[in-house]
């Protein structure tokens, strides 16, 4: 199946990921692209070898119709081929790269695209290990990440903190929105024409925008369309969906993404094979999965807003009307997601004791697997970030962290109405 029909229409993505990218014609007729558990491919002739890595090693053009073949699957393999065909389309963009994790996908994409003594301006609050590479381990090679707290001087703050330092030493802006755990969203728009003022004013071609999507994309936001280059997922959460892998991938132009897989050959940071046949399966589901927890997190935010126990709600469809917040929501999103956080008095005591109280909700950390979960964001997933830095963001020792999952509405209501009766 190609990726446009007869008249040159694309197809949509739930279409795509039942098809498109493979043959069955290669694998006797299998309807299911079977899993290629192989570490290395046979070639038909030497010549062929030859010319398969004069490609991989950019050693010569490409031909017309050319295909790279395939040669090892730490440079290539069909599991992971497919599927990085079928997520790029989802996304919008023209080229997908698959990795061993989300952190494998952040860290081979900064290192392909920045260098010593670079900087990059990235939205804070980000994902504790996001901020962990940030803090401890670029710095260790020059590459400096200025943190600035997303919401509405976020333009501004780039604009002026970039003309601090020097527009041309801005390589990239980096977001996660919404923001993990607060929700707090940023608009991709204004920041890609923020990096094009930035890389005009610094005489560069470009200042990248890199944006986490692991939050709502691919079914409820589709960063490329307001100007990133590139979608960075941890796919171990929904794209994955179901608790049982880790893996991660960027999306975006062929020009960005082609130097990030050479990277990722000689990283080795590529995912598996039978991780890759798993991703297949899952994306066939994700559209449907990803509504249905959204709409049970729907009702549980309502919930939770109304009650007496609880504080305060950051979850998208409770955004003021006619804020900043809720105009970026609009323009951006075609769904709220399903990742809520609350905030109840208390501390940590009375949270811990909320959270010890779930009897369908599972105590863990991640998110966007098929079950719900909940957890405690300051001592767990963000447990790097200093307190007083996170109070800042609106994330204090009464708020947890619930990802909803697609068990039955009434039961989860149930669950969180008999948890909060115990506090
Ligand atoms: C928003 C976000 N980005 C990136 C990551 C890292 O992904 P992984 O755990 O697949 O390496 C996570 C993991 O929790 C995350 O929540």
């Amino acid at each position: 199946m190609d990726r446009l029909d007869f008249n040159g229409k694309e197809y949509n993505p739930e279409t795509l990921a039942l098809g498109y990218g493979y043959d069955a014609a290669f694998s006797e007729g299998a309807v299911k692209p079977p899993v290629f558990l192989t570490s290395t491919f046979q070639f038909k002739s030497a010549m062929d070898g030859k010319k398969f890595f004069e490609l991989a090693y950019g050693l010569r053009e490409k031909e017309e119709n050319e295909d790279i073949g395939l040669i090892y699957s730490r440079i290539n393999n069909p599991n992971l081929q497919i599927f990085e065909e079928r997520i790029a389309a989802w996304d919008k963009t023209e080229e997908g790269a698959v990795f061993a994790s989300g952190m494998a996908a952040i860290m081979t994409s900064i290192f392909c695209h920045a260098q010593p003594g670079d900087t990059i301006i990235s939205s804070a609050p980000v994902y504790g290990g996001t901020h962990y590479l940030f803090e401890h381990i670029l710095p260790k090679y020059k590459i400096n990440v200025v943190q600035i707290a997303a919401g509405e001087n976020l333009v501004s703050g780039i604009l002026d903190k970039a003309k601090e330092i020097g527009e041309d030493k801005i390589k990239m802006l980096y977001l996660e929105t919404p923001a993990n755990p607060s929700n707090k969203m940023v608009d991709i728009e204004a920041i890609s024409k923020a990096s094009k003022e930035i890389a005009k004013k610094g005489g560069q071609d470009k200042v990248l925008v890199a944006v986490d999507n692991t939050f709502l994309g691919p079914v409820f936001q589709r960063p490329a369309l307001f100007g990133a280059d590139l979608v960075i997922y941890s796919a171990t959460k929904f794209i994955g969906g179901h608790s049982d892998l880790i893996a991660g991938v960027v999306t975006g132009s062929k020009e960005l993404i082609k130097p990030i897989k050479d990277f990722r050959t000689i990283f080795g940071t590529m995912a598996n094979p039978f991780t890759g046949w798993m991703l297949l399966r899952s994306l066939e589901t994700l559209s449907i999965r990803m509504r249905r927890q959204a709409k049970n997190a729907v009702k549980l935010a309502e919930l939770l807003q109304e009650h007496p126990k609880v504080k305060r709600v950051m979850f998208p469809t409770l955004f003021e009307k006619g804020s900043r917040q809720r105009e970026i929501f609009e323009k951006q999103c075609t769904g709220p997601g399903s990742l809520i956080a609350f905030e109840i008095d208390g501390g940590e005591e009375k949270a811990f004791k909320l959270l010890d109280s779930f009897k369908v909700f599972r105590l863990a950390v991640s998110l966007g697997g098929t079950e719900s979960l909940v957890e405690h964001p300051m001592t767990m997933t963000h447990s790097d970030v200093d307190p007083a830095e996170l109070e800042t963001y609106g994330v204090t020792a009464g708020v947890i962290r619930m990802s909803v999952g697609i068990e039955h509405s009434s039961d989860l209501k149930r669950d969180v109405e008999q948890a909060l009766d115990q506090i």
